[in-house]
């Protein structure tokens, strides 16, 4: 099964990108029905306890997460569960239905080993990803929801699209993550200034208090690589003032520094957010400057060109309790998770740990 992708890529690459992702949540669909993602699970779940890591009240079988956007609409994390991810946050998903931006709005560039996505937020909507949730507590996998707004909604009423989708997905998301961060839906990246986040945040909290008094649903903010030093700072502090379980770094870019594609290959596609390796070294530094200014009081999850172990290793060791990645997963398939999963153990136990780094963290 370890070699098959090498194989198997050309053919989905030969594919547009989301043609090539459509047929894979439709697959991963047909392997989401019992009792395949328990088998899976059997043959590629992260079982070595090493890995495991416990953060926001919850236990991660593993630090290596999947990052939202993959599946959207929740429709194939239980079979990604069984591929050996830690958690999968589905998302990001609007109060109501919306199609995104026309296509094509997702595109590869091989030799930075990278994606350029316009999708705009295409989703069904809070509600339906709330039903495909409904029932599914209890299972191997932590599946966190991230929520935006809707395109037409005007930037005075954010507010109330994050109440709204914190509404739905407080009884069924494991916790939940504010997305103020994605390039594609004009205007969202400007509710990250501390003065629109504060509202925004605090009116999120209050909902998922009050739809799940029972349970203290954790809450997070995603933020964007292209934030200023001073401004990650203060959302740091914001943070910290507002009692958030912590904050996840980073989501992808409109910048195109540093590309090994042709300038003009690149302009062809015209604009979106860049992810996958380009982000790696800024990922890095908003890690560290969020773990320097939160000191152990927020969880954080880094994200942005993961590709390897020891990329993975490197952001545990400069704080992440979890990692996540989408763009990684996309070039390197299917065992991508469970061959993560391997490496981070081997180095563990390499090291004479017995858990992940950052060993002292608040849980
Ligand atoms: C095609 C595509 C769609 C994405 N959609 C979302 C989304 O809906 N919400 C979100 O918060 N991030 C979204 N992201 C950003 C990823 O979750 C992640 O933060 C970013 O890609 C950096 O990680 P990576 O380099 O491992 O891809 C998307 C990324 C890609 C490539």
């Amino acid at each position: 099964m370890a070699g098959m992708y090498p194989r198997l890529r050309p053919a989905l690459f030969a594919l547009p990108a989301e043609t090539a992702h459509r047929a894979t949540i439709t697959a991963l669909r047909l392997l989401s029905v019992p009792p395949v993602p328990a088998l899976l699970w059997r043959l590629l779940g992260p079982r070595d306890p090493v890995l495991a890591v416990r953060a926001l009240g919850l236990e991660f079988p593993s630090p290596v997460c999947l990052a939202a956007g993959f599946d959207k609409d929740a429709q194939a994390y239980r079979a990604l569960a069984g591929f050996g991810f830690g958690a999968v946050e589905v998302g990001t998903v609007t109060p109501r239905p919306q199609p995104g931006n026309p296509r094509p709005r997702l595109f590869r560039l091989p030799a930075d080993q990278a994606l350029i996505n316009r999708m705009g937020f295409n989703n069904r909507g809070a509600h339906a990803a709330a039903a495909a949730l409904r029932g599914r507590r209890g299972g191997h996998v932590v599946v966190g929801a991230n929520i935006g707004k809707n395109k037409d909604t005007p930037e005075a009423a954010a507010a109330g699209d994050y109440v709204t989708g914190a509404r739905a997905l407080a009884e069924v998301a494991d916790y939940l993550v504010v997305n103020v961060s994605s390039p594609n839906t004009p205007g969202l990246r400007d509710l990250q200034a501390t003065a629109r986040l504060r509202p925004l945040l605090a009116a999120a909290r209050e909902a998922l208090d009050q739809a799940s008094p029972s349970r203290r649903v954790p809450l997070l903010v995603k933020i964007a690589p292209d934030l200023a030093d001073e401004d990650v700072d203060a959302i740091a502090a914001l943070a910290v003032e507002l009692g958030l379980d912590g904050i996840i770094a980073v989501n992808t870019t409109p910048k195109r520094a540093g590309l090994a594609t042709p300038p003009a290959e690149v302009a062809a596609i015209g604009p979106g957010g860049l992810s996958g390796p380009p982000l790696k070294s800024r990922a890095l530094e908003v890690l560290r400057r969020l773990r320097a200014q939160a000191g152990d009081s927020l969880i954080l999850i880094s994200a942005g060109g993961i590709e390897t172990g020891d990329d993975a290793w490197e952001r545990l060791r400069a704080g992440a309790h979890l990692i996540q990645a989408y763009t990684g997963v996309v070039y390197g398939g299917p065992l991508w998770a469970w061959r993560l999963n391997k490496e981070l153990a081997a180095r563990a136990h390499r090291e004479g740990m017995t858990s992940m780094p950052p060993t002292a963290c608040p849980t």
